[in-house]
Parts: C-alpha cells; structure tokens; sequence
C-alpha cells in the first residue's frame, strides 16, 4: 500500500538550519520573491524543477487527448477554438521550460526525463478521450481543476514560476468556459446528446479530482513545498474549493455528479463527497492507466521524428555564429 512507503519531505525547525536557510526562509515568510541567480537551498531548487518540469510535461502531453478531436470537431467553429486551446497549451508548456531552465536544467535534460519515465505528467492525460462530449468535460472540469490549483500559484515564491502563472490563468479561464459552452450545448441538445454529457461527466470526474494530488496524509512534499510558498494549499483544500464550485456547474446542466454521497454540510459550507479510488491513481502514475503507453509513446515520437530538425537548427546558428565572427574579424 502506497501510505506505508511514504516518507514525507522533512520540514527543518529554525534550530536545524543553516544561516543562510533561516534567512531565506524569512525572505520567503515576508513574502519576498525569489529570484534565479539568488542563493537558494538545493532541496528548494530540486522541488521546483520537479513540480515546474512536471507541469510543462502535463501542458505538453495535455495536447495529446484534444488534439486527437481538432480534425473531428462538428464545426469550423469549434474546430478554430480547439485549435486554439491546444496552441495556448504548447505556449503554457514553453513559458514552463523557460521558468525550469532559469533553475540550472536543459529543457533536454527534462525532456529525456519525461521519455525514459523518470519525470511524472499529471495522471489525468492517461485517460481517453472517446467522443466530442469528452472534449467538453475535459475543458470543464480538466482546465477547471488546473485553474483551481493554478490560481494561487501566482504567488508562489519563485518569480518566472509565479510570472508565467499569471498568463497561463487568463488562458486557462478560456479553455474552461470553451468547455463548459460545449457541455451547455449537448445538455441542452437532444437527449441523445444529453446522455454523451452525462457519460463524459461520469468518466472524467473521479480522474479529475485526481488531479489534485494524494489525499493530505499521503502527500510526500506539501509540507514542505508549502513552508518554502512552492504550494500554497494542500492538496485536499483544492479537491474541496473545486467540488463545491463544480456541483452548482453541473446542477445548471441537469447533469447529476457520480457519487450518491455527494451533499452539501451546512457547518463546514462545503459538500461531502466520495474520495476517487485511490489504488486507480497510483497504478495510474505507475505507468499502468488506459493511455500511458499511448501518450509517452507519442511523445518519444514526436522528439525523435523532430532530430533533423534540430540538427538543423543547431547547424544554422553554428553557420551563422562563424560568419558572425568572421565578418568581425575581417572588420578589425
Ligand atoms: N498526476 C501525476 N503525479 C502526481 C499527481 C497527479 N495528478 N498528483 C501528485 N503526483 C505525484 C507527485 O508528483 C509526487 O511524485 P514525485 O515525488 O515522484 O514527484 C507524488 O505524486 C506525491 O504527491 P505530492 O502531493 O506529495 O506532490 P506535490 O506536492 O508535488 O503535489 C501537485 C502535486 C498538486 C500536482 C503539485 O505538484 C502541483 O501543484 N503542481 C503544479 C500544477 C500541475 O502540475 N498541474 C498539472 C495539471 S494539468 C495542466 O495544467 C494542463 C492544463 O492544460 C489542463
């Protein structure tokens, strides 16, 4: 069972730390920003790379399940907007390498990670996307749930993180409303087209509070990701912030959440709710989910389909660096 091997992150006290630690850590507690050729401990830049390099993986991956659907969208219309969607998903993942390199790693270093699946992507791309009513349900509640967890990370304490944050929010906003027009459309539809809404909701929902991360208890780094300002919330305080935003969504949709426990508590002003199968999750992040083997395949593809291109580049700036210098030279 996953809980027992896990060791969490140790939190240092300020007796433990170095000085420089404990004036870093004041930095981070008045809520300074950190910036990238400042002193920082090796763990804080390991854990930004990890979680920083994991979301770029997921915005890139993330392209693979709706971009499947941009030649099969009903409309020329809806096929702009997911053409679109999924261009503002490469951007979001190119501003996110950009943010882990000012860290000390290549974007090739990170990259080779991800191929040789010793870097994670998030779980919710291991599942299919099966017809066009999934494609809303992804924009829904997939963006849905990145914005809820993305939202605060516009104050995290490392600057081009929090930075491209601020961007990647106001595209995210779009992508779930495209989604939640989507659902409206089909919910709305016939009742044939209702009952595809309902199918999609029922398929994506556990896997979307997935998202989140582990239950508190189980989660390795929060602790300490959220004394540095890596994290702001845990992971269940954002599983719960978007299942009470979600129900009222789906409520207006005449759709009804899978989960007979679901229902509101008065004294914590939030809904009870069933917690997703946990086992799923890790065998997911194991590399054993619907579409793993599909997703990094296409991935490992992409990169080696893609080498002649970048010997191209690098032998044009090669070219162009020797004629630059040349061009000096013969001016002297
Ligand atoms: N999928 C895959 N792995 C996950 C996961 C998920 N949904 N949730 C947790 N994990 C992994 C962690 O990476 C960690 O593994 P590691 O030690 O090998 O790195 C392990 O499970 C334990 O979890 P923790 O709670 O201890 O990990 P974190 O403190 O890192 O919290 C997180 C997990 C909440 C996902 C956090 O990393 C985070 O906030 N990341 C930034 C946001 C992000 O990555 N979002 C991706 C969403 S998809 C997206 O944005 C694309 C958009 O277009 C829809």
């Amino acid at each position: 069972m996953y809980a027992q091997m896990v060791t969490t992150d140790a939190v240092k006290s300020a007796g433990e730390m170095s000085p420089e630690e404990r004036a870093f850590q004041e930095r981070i507690d008045r809520g300074e920003r950190i910036e990238p050729k400042e002193w920082m401990p090796d763990a804080y830049r390991k854990t930004l790379i990890r979680q920083i390099g994991q979301h770029a993986h997921s915005e890139i991956v993330g392209q693979l399940p709706e971009g499947n659907w941009i030649t099969r969208a009903p409309t020329l219309e809806r096929k702009a907007i997911l053409l679109a969607k999924v261009q503002d998903e490469a951007g979001h993942g190119l501003y996110l390498y950009s943010a882990a390199e000012t860290l000390g790693v290549s974007r090739d270093e990170l990259l080779e990670k991800l191929h040789t699946g010793r870097m994670k992507y998030s779980s919710i791309f291991n599942y299919p996307t099966l017809n066009w009513a999934d494609i809303g349900a992804v924009g829904w509640l997939v963006d849905g749930a990145a914005i809820m967890n993305q939202v605060p990370l516009q104050k995290t304490s490392y600057g081009p993180y929090s930075r491209a944050m601020v961007r990647i929010c106001k595209e995210e906003s779009f992508h779930q409303r495209q989604g939640y027009d989507i659902m409206m459309k089909m919910s709305f539809g016939t009742p044939e087209q209702k009952a595809m809404a309902q199918d999609a909701l029922n398929r994506f929902w556990y896997p979307s509070l997935m998202m989140f991360g582990p239950s508190d208890k189980d989660s390795v780094h929060s602790a300490q990701s959220m004394a540095w300002k890596i994290k702001i919330n845990t992971n269940d305080e954002l599983r719960q912030k978007f299942v009470d935003q979600t129900v009222p969504q789906a409520e207006y949709l005449g759709l009804t959440v899978p989960d007979e426990h679901l229902k509101w508590n008065e004294e914590k002003g939030g809904y009870d709710y069933s917690q997703p199968d946990w086992d799923e999750f890790f065998d997911v992040l194991a590399g054993n989910g619907p579409c793993n083997k599909e997703r990094l395949g296409a991935r490992v593809k992409a990169w080696e389909d893609g080498a002649w291109f970048r010997d191209a580049l690098t032998a044009h700036a090669e070219k162009t660096a020797r004629r630059r210098a040349a061009s000096r030279v013969a001016a002297e």
